[in-house]
């Protein structure tokens, strides 16, 4: 059996194959509401086999979303928008449903209309924080140094959405630390500049960070699977490096996390990325895996099974994210069981309950029922 498929358990869940769909933002909300659309695509996901689907950034605060149409879990209408997805999501497949709890600092308010640019107040959007009073580009506007408050508030607001998360009925969380949003702007000296125990050493940088991995910890269910992501390295002379990568994973491992997905960049626009390589980010993500011996999940340009398989052999990761090859075939995994010769039946629940005579992935390469 290729590893692909193989189950792994976390805690009390187990995947039944290491296929994930990574985070990916719809910018379909409505005041942070999961809207039809988010049924429609996650819902095809879901009914696509795959392992574990990892809903979009979402916001635990108002001003924590990326823009406006990004979703959030901040109050009772969000909370009960997300019960009622997630209970429907788990009629369409087996796969563990998971969100990712964010908060955007100083890349928050991001108009929609460009993509990368800020909205003013004005025009809908909102004022921000951050660590230090540093705009994230030329498009955006300078952030507030948040205050002691503004982090109790934010430390707060993470812990209430993950408790809002498992009422709502999610299998796991992730907690996004990646991607220069704001757990991530205080790990790199790109953007943290205090002058307070939050900057300067690497210890006083993933303070802030690991209160708030801790504040999760400390109410999500022991039996439930519990993960973040990090940005493994800025692509950026002064920014964060691999070797601190390493020291933030252990000490979030420490903290009773169980996975990791490996990530990059993000911080600043100039950042030099090897992109346009197949697997780019695989040499972080088994570094991570080796040195901090935490269940390790691989992300970035893999998009093909045998790649994917290979990786798992390897030994480079436990689990295999893709992004944007699950928007161009939501039937990934079915296409990837077809490919790597493995029985999958068809999606819908007799089938699922009768394989030998639904053997849907075989019937993919020309039979007909
Ligand atoms: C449309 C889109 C939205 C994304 N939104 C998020 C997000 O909400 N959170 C996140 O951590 N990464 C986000 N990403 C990054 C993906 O999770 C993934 O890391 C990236 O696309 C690289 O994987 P790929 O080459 O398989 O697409 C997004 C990517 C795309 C294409």
């Amino acid at each position: 059996m290729p590893i692909l498929f193989k189950p792994l358990s976390i805690r009390s869940a187990t995947l039944a194959n290491r296929a994930v769909v990574a985070p990916m933002c719809q910018y379909a909300a409505v005041n942070g509401l999961a809207q039809p659309w988010h049924l429609m695509h996650y819902g095809s996901l879901m009914a696509g086999g795959v392992g574990m689907l990892v809903i979009e950034a979402t916001g635990v605060e108002p001003i924590g979303r990326i823009s406006p149409a990004c979703l959030g879990l901040y109050d009772d209408a969000c909370e009960a928008a997300f019960a009622q997805l997630v209970t429907t999501l788990k009629t369409f497949g087996d796969g563990l449903i998971c969100v990712q709890l964010a908060h955007a600092g100083r890349k928050a308010s991001t108009s929609l209309k460009t993509g990368t640019a800020y909205l003013p107040p004005a025009e809908g959007g909102w004022d921000l924080i951050a660590p230090s009073a540093i705009a994230f580009s030329d498009q955006w506007v300078a952030p507030q140094a948040a205050s002691e408050e503004d982090l109790s508030r934010v430390e707060s607001a993470f812990a209430d959405a993950a408790i809002r998360a498992q009422r709502a009925g999610f299998d796991a969380i992730e907690v996004h630390s990646a991607h220069g949003y704001l757990l991530n702007q205080f790990l790199s000296p790109l953007a943290n500049q205090r002058a307070d125990h939050f900057g300067g050493s690497l210890e006083n940088r993933m303070r802030f960070p690991l209160q708030v991995l801790q504040a999760v910890r400390a109410v999500w269910p022991q039996d439930k699977p519990l993960g973040f992501r990090i940005s493994a390295t800025d692509w950026k002379d002064g920014g964060f490096t691999p070797d601190e990568a390493v020291v933030y994973v252990k000490k979030v491992r420490e903290l009773g996390y169980d996975f990791v997905c490996v990530s990059s960049g993000g911080m600043v626009p100039d950042a030099k990325i090897p992109g346009g390589e197949p697997g780019y980010q695989v040499a972080l993500a088994e570094r991570i895996k080796r040195e901090t011996g935490i269940l390790v999940r691989a992300v970035g340009m893999i998009a093909n099974p045998t790649q994917a398989e290979e990786i798992l052999e390897k030994g480079q990761a436990d689990m295999i994210a893709l992004g944007r090859g699950f928007l161009d075939d939501p039937h990934w995994v079915w296409h990837a069981a077809e490919a790597l010769g493995v029985d999958m039946p068809y999606p819908f629940r007799y089938a699922r309950a009768h394989p030998k005579l639904w053997p849907g992935a075989r019937l993919a390469r020309g039979g007909n029922s």
